[in-house]
């Protein structure tokens, strides 16, 4: 692979970056007006966690369970968390995935913070000014600690009166559920095996899908139209009902789907395994179901093409920079010595040159995949907009992903703006592609 160089932008290499303060980069103490602080504390340790079925894992865990607690705040709140670990040996730290956090509170061990070693504690704060779907897990040993139970959902709720999509005014089931392999079993939420709830037939149901594992998951809604109300915490432009698709949801993305409930029973099915997932049944008692057709050879939304078309907030060809990052598996230059990587622009992490930015810039990224193998490629700090895979442009509405999966092969073009100052983490998804050197830094001037 070689000397791959970035485009446009300057680069230098992380071991002259200058010292500078990203600790000083801290969150807002004060929630907006109508607002509360929410204060968690959560507490790392090892636990023996009983799944639904009653087989036990080993994991690990924030408060002795998988996934941690919910967090849950409404737009303009505080959110205030106190990390503590009890005994993970390797250290913990927090990081909102997808949450345009202030740099200080990003959770980066080596970058934002120490990490949290036991005994030790740290205090995220942060306001809550996204609405949306989102999660956090552990960035120190992120692999195994993700894998092993570290990580739960982060879910903000929009301020003012209802939402408009909001249907009858009746009742409406909004349920968030993280999907996680231990040891080969998928858990949906703490449950291995399927979930069954009820709804009441004409009310809005929101399923709020969050993907924790590092490979991808199929899913597949049946006995129901709906639509895909919003992807990785951000709503879509005016998207269409659809039916009878699948959809891919790449490591550490999020989808919120959204239907009315039918008077009969619908089931979300997870990688074609039917006895995973949730089954909602009417909340009338009247069995009417399971009716639910075979999912396996439904066709895969296309989300480039979905949704309204609309003009988004800036103009990605008027971009101030052009980074290229070429992925591949590579024998390369790793802390100065040649080592078998995942490397970005044939180089492995902490070998990876910095990006440089300015604040206010358009940056642009194209992303090539040049390996046999899938990478999620994931932004801290920023959403990022898409504008085409394999030089197709996106003709759907405007989609903004903080992780979007590169598959074996493609070419995926994505502009960001430049607004959230600091030093910022661009690594592959899949946990150990990262641990093994797919990991960069995008650095503010
Ligand atoms: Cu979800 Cu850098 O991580
Ligand atoms: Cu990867």
């Amino acid at each position: 692979v070689g000397s791959e160089v970035t485009g446009g932008g300057a680069a230098r290499s992380s071991g002259s970056r200058p010292a500078r303060s990203v600790a000083e980069l801290r969150g807002s103490g004060s929630p907006s007006s109508g607002g509360t602080t929410r204060r968690h504390v959560l507490t790392a340790k090892t636990a023996a966690v009983r799944l639904a079925s009653g087989r036990e894992i080993d994991a690990w865990t924030y408060n002795g369970r998988v996934p941690g607690p919910e967090i849950t705040a409404t737009e303009g709140d505080v959110i205030e968390v106190t990390l503590r670990n009890s005994d993970i040996e390797d250290g913990v730290t927090l990081h909102w995935h997808g949450y345009d956090v202030p740099c200080g509170e990003d959770g980066v061990p080596g970058v934002t913070q120490r990490p949290v070693a036991p005994g030790e504690e740290f205090v995220y704060r942060f306001r809550a000014d996204q609405v949306g779907t989102y999660w956090y897990h552990t960035h120190e040993a992120s692999d195994p600690g993700v894998r092993k139970g570290l990580y739960g959902t982060l879910v903000v709720a929009p301020r003012e009166g209802r939402r408009p999509d909001e249907g009858s005014g009746r009742q409406q089931v909004d349920a968030t559920l993280p999907v996680h392999t231990f040891d080969g079993t998928v858990v949906v939420g703490d449950q291995d095996g399927r979930t069954v709830r009820t709804a009441a037939p004409g009310t809005e149901v929101r399923l709020r899908l969050v993907n924790t594992d590092s490979g991808a998951h199929r899913l597949a809604l049946a006995g129901t139209s709906f639509r895909v109300a919003a992807v990785d915490g951000r709503g879509l432009h005016h998207p269409e009902q659809v039916r009878d698709v699948s959809l891919r949801l790449p490591a550490g993305g999020r989808y919120d789907l959204v239907f009315v409930m039918p008077d009969a029973d619908v089931a979300l099915v997870i990688d074609n395994d039917r006895d995973t997932g949730v089954w909602l049944r009417p909340d009338d008692g009247a069995e009417r179901g399971p009716r639910i057709e075979d999912t396996s050879q439904w066709p895969e939304l296309d989300l480039l093409r979905y949704g309204t078309p609309a003009r988004p907030p800036f103009d990605p060809d008027a971009a101030d920079r052009h980074f290229t990052l070429v992925l591949d598996r590579a024998v390369a230059m790793v802390d100065g010595r040649p080592a078998y990587a995942q490397a970005v622009n044939g180089r492995g992490h902490p070998s990876v040159p910095d990006l440089l930015v300015a604040e206010g810039d358009i940056v642009r990224f194209t992303v090539v995949n040049r390996s046999l193998e899938s990478h999620p490629w994931h932004l801290h700090g920023h959403p990022v907009l898409v504008l085409s895979r394999d030089g197709t442009r996106s003709s759907g509405g405007p989609l903004w992903m903080d992780t979007f999966e590169v598959r074996a092969g493609e070419v995926w073009e994505v502009a960001f703006k430049a607004a959230n100052p600091g030093i910022w983490m661009n690594h592959c998804h899949d946990l150990p592609h990262a641990e093994q050197g797919m990991m960069l830094l995008v650095s503010y001037d």
